[in-house]
Parts: C-alpha cells; structure tokens; sequence
C-alpha cells in the first residue's frame, strides 16, 4: 500500500469543507443547504484564519468545475456514475432525483459515514444513490467491481474533483490502476478536472496574488503541497495519463460554460472569470486500447 496511511489521507478531509463554503455562494442545488449544515463557514476560518469573498477566484474555480463535469456527464450519456472522494458534494442528491441514474458517492470511510448521515437528513433514503468508503488509493481496489447495483451492460463515468492535486505521483498511479481496472469492466469514461499543473498554479496567482494564502492554509492542514504534486505544465500530465493506459480528452472551461454565462451574477470581475475559464479545463479520459 505505499507510504502514505489511511490517516495522512484523512487530514485531506477538512478540504472539503471549505470547497462546500465555497459553493455556497452558488446557485448549484443544494449546496447552501449542506454548507449551513455543516457549518462549513466557521471550520473554513478556523482552518485559513480568514473569511471567503462571494467573488474570489477560488469560489468561481470551484462552481465552474463542478458545472463542466455535470455538462460532460450529460454529454456521454451514461447513466451509472461513480463519484471518486465525494466529501460534501451535492451531485448525488441531485442526479438521483433522476430515477433511471445509479449514483454511487465515495470517500474515505469516516468521510462518507457522515456524508450518509448528512444526505439521510436532507433527501431521505434514495434506492439508486449508494454510499461506499473507498479509498481511491488502495492496492487492492475498493472500487464496487460486481456490485449488485451496477449493470454490467452499462458504461460507468468514474468523477474526481479536487483529489488528484493532493496526491504524490505514485497514489495518483494507484488510483489510475483502479480506474482502469473499473473501465476494463464496464467501459465508460473518468472525467476530472484534477490535471493541475504549475503552469497554471502560476496563471491563478496572476490573477488573484492571494492564492498562496490558501495553498499554505492548505499545507499547514493536509501536510500535503499542491505544487509539489502537480504536474509541470500540460504535457507532462498527458504523458503521465497515456503511460497510464488513457487516452485524454481536454475540454476548456469556456468552451463547455461559454463565457462567464453559467457564473454571472452582480458584482463580479467578468475579465478575472473570463480568463479563470480561458485557462482551466476539465478532461475526459478513455482507456486506451
Ligand atoms: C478537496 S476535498 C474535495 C471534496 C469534493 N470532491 C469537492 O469537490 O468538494 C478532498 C476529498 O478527498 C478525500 N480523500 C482524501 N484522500 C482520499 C483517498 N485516498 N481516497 C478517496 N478520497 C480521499 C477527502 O476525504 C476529501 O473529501
């Protein structure tokens, strides 16, 4: 199993509070309701010391993102999804509204216990939304190979947003050979928007110079530094990912969201949004056979 433990995994945890604060100030379904309920405002500052703008180029990052997955979902079509490190993400409870979506959200296991509990209070129990505790990480796999709720005749999309990053390359390297363990299975596609490099690490702090406060706040709190493991520019992440056996598909935020439409509200810096969705992308990835 590596070096890391199942422990160092869990200081990655209190990250996802803060992306569910930071949704917050989105109109995506459910998001306010979940970040009132856990009261992610006050773990935030308690872990950054500082209070979020409604604005900031980490609040647009993180509603665009989860935007452009939803619109590549849509775009393959496929209807059974697996949600990798899921922490306090609404899709779930979203796309199960939809009767004929088998939607399973995964986490590590105290994560995902309390996301149940947290999804339980809110929505009730849904028969085609399942809870599972995976750690994406794990030699051998915990991804649901054969569980009675998939379909084998079903492709499956496999989703990460905001895991990668945290990960050293030889857990990115594990979660690749679960991923394409799943795929051989059923078929399908991994969309993820966690192909983040220096490069544009670089670019976001052009536009907000702040950003290293978070990238320390986040340091201070996983021990993990997003630079070190990230990639060195987009090349080498298509190299990484086609070693591992996938082929890559890049979509550029604005040509999926258009410009600033999906995030326009009063008072937003629309020249900052615009180049935030100018220079990110969210990939899909396909098994290369
Ligand atoms: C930045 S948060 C992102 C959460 C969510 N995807 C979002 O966008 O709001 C990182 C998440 O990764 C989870 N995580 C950390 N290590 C993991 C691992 N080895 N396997 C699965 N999930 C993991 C954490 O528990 C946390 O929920």
């Amino acid at each position: 199993m590596g070096t890391s433990t199942a422990s160092s995994f869990d200081l990655i945890g209190p990250t996802a509070l803060a992306a569910a604060y930071s949704r917050q100030f989105s109109d995506i379904p459910y998001a306010l309701e979940i970040a009132q309920k856990v009261d992610a405002q006050t773990v935030f500052e308690q872990h950054t010391g500082h209070h979020l703008e409604r604005l900031t180029t980490l609040v647009l990052w993180i509603e665009s993102r989860y935007k452009a997955i939803n619109h590549l979902i849509a775009m393959f079509g496929y209807t059974q999804i697996i949600e990798l490190a899921s922490g306090l993400l609404p899709r779930g409870m979203a796309m199960s509204e939809n009767p004929n979506v088998t939607f399973v959200e995964s986490d590590l296991p105290a994560m995902i216990d309390f996301k149940k509990q947290l999804v339980m209070q809110l929505i009730g129990e849904r028969r085609n939304l399942q809870f599972e505790a995976i750690d994406a990480t794990s030699i051998p796999s915990q991804f649901p190979i054969d569980a009675d709720y998939l379909h084998d005749s079903e492709k499956v999309a496999i989703l990460c947003e905001g895991l990668l990053l945290y990960l050293s390359f030889p857990e990115k390297e594990r979660v690749c050979a679960n991923v394409r363990n799943m795929l051989q299975r059923y078929g399908g596609v991994w969309i993820t928007p966690d192909l983040s490099t220096k490069d544009g690490w670089y670019r976001l702090q052009e536009i907000n110079p702040t950003i290293h406060k978070t990238f320390q706040a986040i340091y201070n709190t996983t021990g993990r530094s997003l630079i070190d493991n990230c990639f060195n520019d987009m090349e080498h992440a298509r190299q990484f990912f086609i070693e591992q056996g996938f082929c890559v598909e890049e979509y550029k935020l604005i040509e999926i969201l258009g410009e600033i439409s999906d995030l326009e509200r009063p008072g937003i810096d629309s020249d900052q949004a615009n180049h935030l969705l100018a220079t990110n992308s969210v990939f899909a990835l396909t098994l290369n056979s």
